[in-house]
Order: C-alpha cells, then sequence, then structure tokens
C-alpha cells in the first residue's frame, strides 16, 4: 500500500521496467510495482500460474503478470480500458514494431506534404480535429495500400498511436487555454499544425516501440515458459464466466469505489473528442477482439451511444447522484454480484487481492468482506491506509481516501 501511495498511478518509480505501463490515459489505475509485489509476496508461494483481474481497466495486472511468465485474463466494462489494455499488452515481435516504425516515418513524411483537400476545413463534431486530419488520412491510406507490409495488429498499433497522441495534444491544448495562452479554437492552426501533428505521431509511435520492446524483454527475462497472450474481455464482469478449464490461481484487482468516478463517461468522452480517428469500417469491421467496440462505434451525434457504453458500471459517481438514498444498497448488491464470479473464477485454495478505497461514506473493507464471505472467500489478511495531518493546534486533516488492501483464500 505504501508503494501504491508513494508513487500513484500511472507513472513506474525509477528502478521498476515501465514497459507498456501508463501508456495511453485511463482513468485510474494500480502501481505497476505495487501490483507486482502483491503478486510476488501473496501469490507466487501459492504456485500461482495465472491470475484474473475483473476490473482490468488500462491492463496493469495483466502486464504485470504476464512478466512474470503467468495467464493473464481480463474483463473490463469500458470499451475505452479494453482498448488501452489490449494495447498495452500486446507482445510484439521485433519484426512487428520494426514494421511499425517504418510505417510510422513513412506516414508522417507523407502527412507533413498533404495539401488540404477541399472541404477539410469543414467543422464536423463527429470527425477528427481539422489538424489531425492529415495524419489521419495520410495513415488511412497507406495502411490500406500495398505498401504495408504489416499484419492487421501492426495496423492497430498505429491507430492506437494516434489516438493517444491526439489525446496528447488536446490535454495539453486544454492547459494552456486554462493558462490564457492559446485562443483555443477547436482543431484550429491550419499546415503548420498538422505538420506538427504529424511529428506528435511519430514520436508518440517512437515511444510505443521502446515500450513494447521493454516489456518483451521483461517478459523473456523469468525462466519458465512464456506466458500465453493475455485475454481480454470487454464485459460488465457479472456476466463474465470462465469454463473449467480457464480457471484461475489468483485475482488481483482494483475494484470501482463508491461514486468516485464516472468510467463510462469518460470512455465516451474520450471517444467522441477523438472523433474518427479510428476507422469504423472495412479493415475493422470483421474484428471480434477486446478493442472492437472501441474500435467500430461511429460517434453518435446526438448522443445516443450504444448500451456497451452507457449501461453496467458499477458504483459510479453518477449512481449516486441520482439516487442517494439507494445508494448504499445497490453498492452491496453489486459487490456480492460481482465477487460470485470471482470466488467462481478460482481453481480450489485460489487467492484474491482487492485493493479498494472508500467513499459515499462506505466502509469498503467492511463491505467487501461481507458480501466475500457469502461465496467462501475468507479474509486471511489486510491492510488500511489513511494520511492524515495534524496542526499544531491539534486539528486533524484527511489527507487522501482510506483505502484498503484485503487478501482472500478460497476455503
Ligand atoms: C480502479 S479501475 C481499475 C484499474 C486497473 N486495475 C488498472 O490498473 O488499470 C476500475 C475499473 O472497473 C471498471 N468497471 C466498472 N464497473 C464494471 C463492471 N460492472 N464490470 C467490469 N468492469 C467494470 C471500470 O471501467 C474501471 O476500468
Amino acid at each position: 500500500m505504501r508503494v501504491q501511495w508513494t508513487h500513484g498511478y500511472a507513472s513506474a518509480p525509477s528502478g521498476f521496467a515501465r514497459c507498456t505501463h501508463g501508456f495511453g490515459e485511463i482513468l485510474a489505475g494500480m502501481q505497476p510495482a505495487a501490483c507486482d509485489l502483491i503478486m510476488r509476496e501473496c501469490f507466487e508461494a501459492t504456485e500461482t500460474r495465472s491470475v484474473l483481474d475483473p476490473f482490468a481497466g488500462g491492463g496493469t495486472t495483466l502486464v504485470c503478470a504476464q512478466t512474470l511468465g503467468w495467464r493473464a485474463v481480463g474483463a473490463d466494462v469500458s470499451p475505452l480500458a479494453c482498448f488501452v489494455s489490449a494495447n498495452r499488452n500486446w507482445r510484439a515481435s521485433e519484426e512487428e514494431v520494426e514494421v511499425m516504425l517504418e510505417s510510422a516515418r513513412t506516414v508522417t513524411d507523407r502527412a507533413g506534404t498533404r495539401e488540404e483537400k477541399d472541404g477539410a476545413n469543414d467543422e464536423d463534431a463527429s470527425d477528427v480535429p481539422r489538424s489531425w486530419r492529415a495524419v489521419r488520412d495520410a495513415l488511412r491510406e497507406y495502411l490500406a495500400s500495398d505498401a504495408f507490409v504489416g499484419a492487421p495488429r501492426v495496423a492497430e498499433g498505429l491507430w492506437f498511436c494516434m489516438s493517444v497522441a491526439l489525446q496528447r495534444t488536446q490535454k495539453s491544448q486544454n492547459k494552456r487555454r486554462h493558462k490564457g495562452k492559446s485562443k483555443g479554437k477547436r482543431g484550429g492552426g491550419g499546415d503548420d499544425a498538422s505538420r506538427v501533428n504529424a511529428e506528435t505521431f511519430l514520436k508518440t509511435v517512437e515511444e510505443y516501440a521502446n515500450r513494447l520492446e521493454q516489456f518483451r524483454e521483461e517478459c523473456a527475462k523469468h525462466a519458465g515458459a512464456p506466458a500465453p497472450p493475455a485475454s481480454i474481455h470487454n464485459v460488465d464482469v457479472r456476466k463474465f464466466k470462465l469454463s473449467a478449464e480457464d480457471k484461475v490461481d489468483a485475482v488481483l484487482t482494483s475494484c470501482p469505489y463508491p461514486a468516485v468516478y464516472d468510467y463510462l463517461s469518460f470512455a465516451r468522452k474520450v471517444r467522441a473528442g477523438s472523433g474518427a480517428v479510428v476507422p469504423s469500417s472495412a479493415s475493422f469491421s470483421a474484428r471480434s477482439g477486446p478493442t472492437s467496440s472501441y474500435v467500430n462505434t461511429v460517434v453518435p451525434g446526438d448522443r445516443n451511444w450504444p448500451a456497451g457504453w452507457t449501461e453496467g458500471e458499477i458504483g459510479s459517481r453518477r449512481a449516486l447522484r441520482s439516487d442517494p438514498y439507494a445508494f448504499k444498497d445497490v453498492w452491496q448488491r453489486e459487490q456480492e454480484e460481482w465477487l460470485a464470479v470471482v470466488a467462481d473464477s478460482l481453481t480450489p485454495r485460489g487467492r484474491a487481492a482487492i485493493m479498494v478505497g472508500d467513499g459515499a461514506n462506505i466502509d469498503t473493507r467492511a463491505s467487501i468482506v461481507a458480501a466475500a464471505a457469502k461465496f467462501a472467500l475468507r479474509e486471511v489478511a489486510g491492510c488500511t491506509m489513511k494520511l492524515t495531518t495534524t496542526t499544531e493546534e491539534g486539528r486533524v486533516y484527511n489527507q487522501a481516501r482510506t483505502e484498503h488492501l484485503i487478501l482472500f483464500d478460497r476455503a
């Protein structure tokens, strides 16, 4: 817990291999070094070879598990989380990384010399910002041409980088706007901005390539056979079921905290903000992997998002706002529903470690321990961290949320 609190999310402490951790933004996550430590301290002695994260988010647990050679399974209701996680968990070969870099260089050159087409100045709320259209169009054309020799997985890595690069520029534009340094016209800036964005795209691909290489090297360090590719499911975990032969030895997760975030609303915001970055047609229409709902969704003009973008989130802030009186009971029922899945996913004597923080006046440790007991998950250890400051006058302030780490075994 100290490691989680000291280093936070998403950066890894110096000396710890960053791999793909923190690449591409999601709302909250586990500290990779804390995740690694929990796996070694709490699971390794029990000869764990497989791990499930039922709230996998950006996939920190899955990346860490693979570096230990363990089979990793993840579920998350958010299409954005699954898109990010699938791309963080890609164990690309040297050759794939090389093709990706070469393709990005070509696309950057082409985007830099691209003439703006008629109509390119039109603002379309569902499209990418204007200054990104040259990169987007150059990438689309290149990937559809015979010159591109990579597999569909490489193409997806490139789209992922485009979406990360776009998100980064939007974030820095917003920061500058807050400081009053920019007039902040959406997507404005003409040819210069297009060229700068093409360079940003290339830098993003280069950083991603480095991270993928580090991830591959870390995975090769352990003595045993390499882990199979992580399996990631875009699903409400309460509807998730592992077959008997796929059951896991351990569960490690940081579940949603009560009324702290709105993960699905964040996912919609990011997807809408990047407009038609990722193609929603042709090359991706046949895909049904973990990223397909992110990639294939056309941003609706009327905010009428498909159910997968609006339903199934546990413990959202929105839920508290919409019915504050029912929240606590709903929360407790939801804990039972997902912990039933955890119990059912574990092999006999399997273990589960859960990191959670309090909110909405709920003691989450008590709530989870009570819900878990209904499914024969026994609390074997736990710790709670509460940071407070005491002033000279003796007043005590809470400095941060109270957080818990709870370890269960399946009795
Ligand atoms: C604290 S975050 C997990 C962060 C993750 N452990 C990581 O390190 O990136 C909680 C996650 O739970 C997901 N979530 C919320 N309700 C869910 C549900 N019913 N089924 C599956 N995932 C859900 C959210 O989308 C969010 O990504």
